[in-house]
């Protein structure tokens, strides 16, 4: 049988091959340059790996509208946010279709030639309403959408250097590379976790779950661009490592990190986080309670009920749902509001601030909501100044 195939069938891997960037830099000098946000840096590392295969570059117009509309590209394949290069007016001026641009990041490092094939202009009120469901900028990809230039630039990307690789360099597998460890390994059911949290007892509680069923766990936080009020992603990570070393079969879990900038897109994001989770080889994906939500755009459960509107054998990998979970006394374990019977006054459940408000004090949430493991890192980093988010 084999692992599942990436997404479209095959890895589309963007890093230009070791032997020709050296003349694909000379080349990319005397062309117009353009600086690119944090965001972009992350999907142009995506891009560099294959991550968002079967993509290769920035969407052109077809996809975009077929993508904003139809929540597939248009050739029928599944893909639910447009990812796109948007700039100024301005800086539009100095594009030219069928020119090479050269995108580098804020310090000045060339990091893709991208071949620019498009220029085009899209609706942002009709996309923010379409992906994100709301046009409220309190949403952070609403307002970085309205932020951005209004012009689209779309073509495929030859990667020269892949960014941020001195970030979690033992984790940062590529799909190639996961794709290995998991035949290596002889795994052929592989479930993904995505998370942008550090770990706590239920997230625990379902990936142990979902192990009961698949033969490995690929756990994979996300480390691209975050809200700023989300907690860094290396202590997000410190959490993970920690907890996998005391706590989880180790032949078991796979943890890489997930480069992509979170979007917050609810449901449709959680359709794309499947799919790249399918590119990195994983058969099967977690979806919970407000997966990618943010604030209260979304129910809690609309990023599983989307998965209704795509054909099972096109998207292939396995969405596994789970309820709200949590501790509750009167079972005496980790349960489910599909498996408990109890009261919610039995339930241990915390919200967001007031584990801050516990942590900041320095004291330990219950450890039926928190290992005390992951509360002691939390509370050591809102103690050191330079771990704060970045
Ligand atoms: S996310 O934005 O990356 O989705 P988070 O890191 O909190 O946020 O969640 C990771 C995964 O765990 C998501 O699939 C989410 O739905 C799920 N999850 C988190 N907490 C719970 C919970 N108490 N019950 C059920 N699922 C949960």
């Amino acid at each position: 049988m084999g692992l599942i195939k990436p997404h479209g069938g095959e890895l589309k891997i963007r890093l230009a091959p070791e032997a020709k960037r050296k003349a694909l830099l000379d080349q990319a000098k005397g062309l117009p340059q353009l600086a690119v946000d944090e965001r972009t840096v992350s999907d142009i590392e995506m891009f560099g790996i294959g991550g968002y295969s079967p993509l290769e570059g920035f969407v052109g117009i077809k996809d975009y509208a077929s993508i904003v509309e139809k929540m597939h590209l248009a050739n029928g394949l599944p893909w639910t946010i447009p990812i796109t290069l948007r700039v100024s007016q301005e800086e539009s001026k100095r594009l030219k279709e069928g020119k090479s641009i050269a995108l580098k990041d804020s310090q000045g490092t060339l990091l893709a030639l991208l071949e620019v094939q498009e220029v085009f202009s899209g609706n942002k009120e009709n996309e923010a309403a379409k992906v994100y469901k709301t046009i409220d900028r309190s949403h952070p990809s609403v307002d970085f959408l309205f932020q951005s230039g209004d012009v689209i630039v779309a073509g495929p990307l030859q990667v020269l250097e892949l960014p941020n690789q001195s970030e979690f360099p033992k984790n940062r597998l590529t799909p190639e590379q996961t794709r290995k460890i998991f035949s290596e390994r002889g795994w052929q059911r592989v479930v993904g976790f995505q998370t942008r949290n550090p770990i706590h007892r239920a997230h625990e509680y379902i990936q142990k779950c979902a192990m009961e069923i698949v033969d490995g766990l690929f756990l994979h936080p996300l480390v691209g661009k975050t809200k700023d009020d989300d907690v860094p992603a290396e202590i997000r990570m410190k959490s993970y490592e920690t907890i996998v070393e005391k706590y989880y079969r180790k032949e078991r879990v796979v943890l890489g990190v997930l480069p992509a900038p979170m979007r917050y897109g609810g449901p449709r994001e959680a359709i794309l986080h499947a799919i790249m989770r399918k590119n990195y080889g994983c058969s099967h994906f977690i979806v919970g309670r407000d997966h990618a939500g943010v604030g209260k755009f979304y129910g809690s459960f609309d990023a599983q009920k989307i998965f209704d509107e795509f054909d099972p054998k096109i998207l292939e990998i396995t969405p596994l749902f789970f309820d709200y979970t949590f501790y509750c006394k009167a079972c005496g374990n980790m349960a489910s509001l599909k498996t408990c019977p109890h009261d919610p006054d039995q339930h241990v459940t915390l919200s967001g601030t007031k584990v801050r408000e516990m942590l900041r004090a320095g004291e330990l949430p219950p450890p039926e909501f928190s290992r005390a493991e992951v509360a002691q890192i939390l509370i050591e980093s809102m103690r050191v100044p330079s771990a704060k988010a970045s």
